[in-house]
């Protein structure tokens, strides 16, 4: 029997932007009840990248599973549930609805309301997230993020949950995609961040140098793909001479590095006093890069800002984030009954997927 002074004070999230399926019950003060992400990566391995179909099948047939683990975990019951808040992009389109729709046959089941959540601002929210190894200690508007993963790379201002603002973005590659093309040029497996930052070597007879990329104009702005035809024009030369190879995968790990953080030191020396962050936020795949970490943690020091990296479990893609962005926006509009949210549908998620692909193809196509 429901009792109704049982607080409605959980969210449901769900992920399926990508090639994870995942399902987190977080609660409206950002408590991760638990958080349960499938790994499509045995699906597309032997394929050296995501394949938009297979993921899709697999997040039809895992996100049951995960949905109802997340449930058993965290000991929340749908009657203890606020909202089901579910990625209605950027993504795969055919991934995104998978989710989409299972989020709203719950919610119609449940008599819950669905919450479109945007992939991007989950991961700039993830730091937030109150786990048993992390707590948001010493967190506060405003900060920079910087977002590096294998689809987006960007930097963006926050001042409060709903207050964001992007300051600059990659033009070509994300800095995932990059290291995930290089790998492959240098031979090695996907998915090649990791992969290509355990190989890469730096030794007194590194012969490379790879200049950090500085665009003439455009503000912020970032961009990988010359780095990556550097990286193709160095390989004749070296063959397949093994240490020369180990070394060609740090200098171009390297200029990554140093790119985005020369990058955060002209955002925060061109912020004015007022507007300067005191706090620098990395989230994404790419923030599990030591050497990433090592240069940042520094550059940090050097400028008086503090570096909040959440681990990884939250950097990556997760539904726990998802569930978080869905509770502020619950927590923003109001938890009054009957409250109407601008509910996602299979015509929007569709609609902002062609956008945003046409966007990546560029106006030439
Ligand atoms: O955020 P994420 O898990 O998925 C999305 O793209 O949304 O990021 C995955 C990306 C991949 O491109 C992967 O190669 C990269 O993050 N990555 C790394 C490392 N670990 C993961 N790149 C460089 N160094 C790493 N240690
Ligand atoms: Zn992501």
């Amino acid at each position: 029997m429901l009792s109704h002074a049982m607080a409605r004070s959980y969210i449901l999230g769900i992920e399926s932007s990508c090639d994870e399926s995942a399902a987190a019950i977080v609660g409206l003060d950002g408590e991760v009840r638990s958080s349960v992400i499938y790994s499509q990566l045995a699906e597309h391995v032997a394929y050296g990248g995501v394949v938009p179909e297979v993921a899709a099948r697999a997040h039809l047939e895992q996100l049951p599973h995960v949905i109802r683990q997340a449930l058993s975990e965290s000991g929340v019951g749908p009657q203890e549930l606020a909202a089901i808040a579910v990625t209605q992009g950027p993504g795969l389109g055919g991934a995104l609805l998978c989710g989409l729709h299972m989020a709203q046959a719950l919610a119609f089941a449940w008599r819950l309301p669905v919450i479109g959540v945007d992939h991007l601002h989950a991961h700039l929210l993830s730091p937030w997230l109150k786990t048993s190894t992390h707590q948001p200690q010493g967190l506060a508007y405003p900060y920079l993020a910087l977002l590096v993963s294998g689809g987006h790379s960007a930097f963006y201002r926050l001042a409060g949950h709903g207050d964001v603002t992007l300051l600059g973005q990659t033009r070509d590659d994300a800095v995932g995609e990059a290291f995930d093309k290089a790998a492959k040029t240098l031979g090695l497996p996907y998915p090649g961040g990791p992969a290509l930052a355990a190989f890469a070597r730096q030794d007194s007879t590194c012969a490379f140098r790879f200049s950090p990329v500085r665009l003439k104009s455009g503000g912020f702005d970032l961009s990988f793909s010359g780095l990556k035809t550097a990286l193709i024009h160095a390989l004749p030369g070296i063959g397949q001479h093994e240490t020369g190879r180990r070394h060609l995968a740090w200098a171009f790990q390297e200029a990554i590095v140093r790119t985005l953080s020369d990058k955060v030191q002209e955002i925060i020396s061109a912020s004015s006093a007022d507007m300067r962050p005191q706090q620098l936020v990395v989230v994404g795949g790419v923030a599990a890069n030591t050497r990433l970490r090592a240069v940042l943690s520094e550059r940090c020091a050097d400028l008086g800002v503090a570096l909040t990296i959440p681990p990884k479990d939250l950097c990556t893609d997760n539904a726990a984030m998802v569930a978080y962005a869905g509770a502020t926006a619950y927590q923003a509009a109001g938890t009054a009954e009957g409250l109407v949210f601008t509910a996602p549908t299979t015509a929007t998620v569709l609609d902002a997927y062609t956008r945003d692909a046409q966007r990546r193809r560029g106006p030439t196509g």
